[in-house]
């Protein structure tokens, strides 16, 4: 069954990042037949296979640009592909972590984590918006934004620092984002998972086994599609991160607020 938020019309086109394996792949399955598909990731062989099941379904259509977000060259490959598809839904869901002590893990797997998490979904956003929101003007349909934060991005987290920072720098943005564009035909989400069922753990180089609370990837992806259009920030977790609920609920109203508060301020100096 294809999920999508009640208030929003399903997206016509949709760019889904890291969409090879994990909470990407379950995104692009999870989107309606109708929603032309761009995935991306570096392995285009995974991401052929992917586009051959999906193309199974009728009416179905996929383009796989196999890229690294974290090369120039690459991200403007992606946001070329998105723009000519003219997608109405961006998931910037690719992401990578570093487990382990800070000083034990080499830099550049540090700076390889910020490059992807951080800097490409920077880049991402400021090439590809600016048209989807004049799109969404014409063409009365709203575009949507999903990025994929993380429950870390609430707390510090020892073993994680730098991937926890990573997040918390996304949600943040995020949030700010959000409310910046709050009266524009734009929805922006960030869904904030806790552990997960894929294989992100043991590339970040966690040898232990999956938590017992960790959720399967499709359940992920279809609450982030529902709750676009409803929410800033969301937080799917079914682990202890359940503590932060209230946290997410006061800082996606707070960003609002302090919007609306500058916007009074700034009208008040201009009378
Ligand atoms: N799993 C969890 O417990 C969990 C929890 C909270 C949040 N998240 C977030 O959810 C998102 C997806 O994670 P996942 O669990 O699905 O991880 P995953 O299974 O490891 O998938 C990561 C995806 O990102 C792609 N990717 C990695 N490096 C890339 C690069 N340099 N350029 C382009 N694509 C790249 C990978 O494809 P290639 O290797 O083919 O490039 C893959 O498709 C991430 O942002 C992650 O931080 C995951």
């Amino acid at each position: 069954m294809a999920y999508c938020s009640a208030r929003r019309k399903p997206p016509r086109a949709a760019l889904i990042t890291g969409a090879s394996r994990g909470i990407g792949k379950a995104f692009a399955q999870a989107l309606p037949p109708a929603t032309h598909l761009v995935l991306t990731a570096r392995s285009g062989p995974d991401l052929d296979a992917l586009r051959a099941s999906l193309e199974s379904d009728a009416g179905r259509t996929v383009t796989a640009v196999d890229a690294d977000l974290a090369d120039p060259a690459g991200l403007e490959k992606v946001c070329q592909a998105a723009n000519e598809a003219e997608i109405d839904l961006l998931i910037a869901n690719a992401g990578m972590g570093v487990y382990g002590r800070f000083l034990d893990r080499p830099a550049g797997k540090h700076r390889a984590t910020v490059d992807l998490n951080i800097n490409a979904v920077l880049g991402l956003l400021h090439s590809i918006l600016p048209d989807m929101v004049v799109r969404a003007r014409e063409n009365r349909r709203r575009a949507g934004v999903i990025v994929m934060g993380s429950s870390a991005g609430f707390v510090p987290v020892p073993n994680l620092a730098t991937y926890a920072a990573t997040k918390a720098f996304l949600l943040s943005f995020s949030e700010a984002l959000s409310a910046e564009l709050a009266t524009e035909p734009v929805d922006i989400l960030c869904a904030c998972p806790g552990a997960t069922r894929t294989g992100f753990g043991r590339s970040a180089g966690f040898q232990g086994d999956q938590l017992p609370f960790a959720m399967e990837p499709g359940d992920v992806a279809r609450k982030a599609l529902r709750a676009l259009g409803r929410r800033r920030t969301l937080l799917i977790e079914s682990g202890p991160g359940k503590l932060l609920q209230p946290a997410a609920d006061a800082r996606s109203l707070f960003a609002g607020l302090l919007r609306r508060s500058l916007d009074g301020a700034t009208a008040a100096r201009r009378r």
